[in-house]
């Protein structure tokens, strides 16, 4: 379950309207490198992520995504306040006032709507961990990217805490890739002395299983 803190992981001052940076920043709400797609990857992919840590590691970084995500939603939201139909339209986002005024919509900053394909589960902890850190890193250019896409120094205070968020995210990945990497050469060499064709393999010899896990 989760308990919900009435305030955003950083406070945000964004007091002038720019629908420009909004087109763009959008993304991260609601794009393939998003926070929206990392939360539900990651809180997704835990159940069978093969030890404590691990499981737990993507349990806390998928619940400070749905953080970001908030912290995301309240910069558009205050860099769109207050427009009109024209002034959206200028800004190239006619469609967007078209479909939902100036609601928040989970799309990429060309106006494609999220989809599941964005992320994936392999059921597999090496490849689910190896597409976490991409996604990261991914996560981080995005934001560097955004970054230089705006001039409003609250915005860019916020996006760079994001960013660097990203890169502890990233960190954290890789040392669970290591354990479990650690786990799974454990887990192959039992499986390996379970199955019957490498029992056989040691038929004529003194080895047994027991020897060679040892
Ligand atoms: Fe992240």
């Amino acid at each position: 379950m989760w308990i919900y803190e009435k305030k955003l992981q950083m406070p945000i001052h964004i007091v002038k309207q720019d629908l420009r940076v909004a087109k763009y920043l959008v993304t991260q709400y609601g794009g393939p490198d998003g926070e929206l797609s990392a939360a539900l990857r990651y809180l997704n992919q835990r159940y069978t992520m093969p030890n404590k840590q691990a499981k737990a590691l993507l349990t806390d970084i998928g619940t400070e995504e749905l953080g970001h995500l908030e912290m995301i939603a309240t910069m558009v939201y205050k860099l769109v306040k207050g427009a009109t139909a024209q002034e959206m339209r200028a800004a190239g986002l006619g469609s967007h006032y078209a479909e939902h005024r100036d609601a928040l919509f989970y799309s990429d900053a060309n106006g494609n709507p999220w989809t599941a394909s964005y992320i994936q589960a392999k059921g597999e902890p090496i490849a689910d961990l190896v597409e976490d850190i991409a996604a990261e890193e991914k996560a981080r250019v995005t934001y560097e990217n955004l970054i230089r896409l705006t001039d409003d120094p609250e915005l860019i205070k916020g996006l760079q805490f994001l960013r660097e968020r990203e890169v502890v995210h990233s960190q954290r990945f890789r040392e669970a890739l290591y354990l479990v990497r650690e786990d799974m050469v454990k887990y192959k060499n039992k499986y390996e002395i379970d199955n019957v064709e490498v029992k056989d393999m040691f038929k004529d010899t003194n080895i047994t299983p027991k020897d060679i896990l040892e």
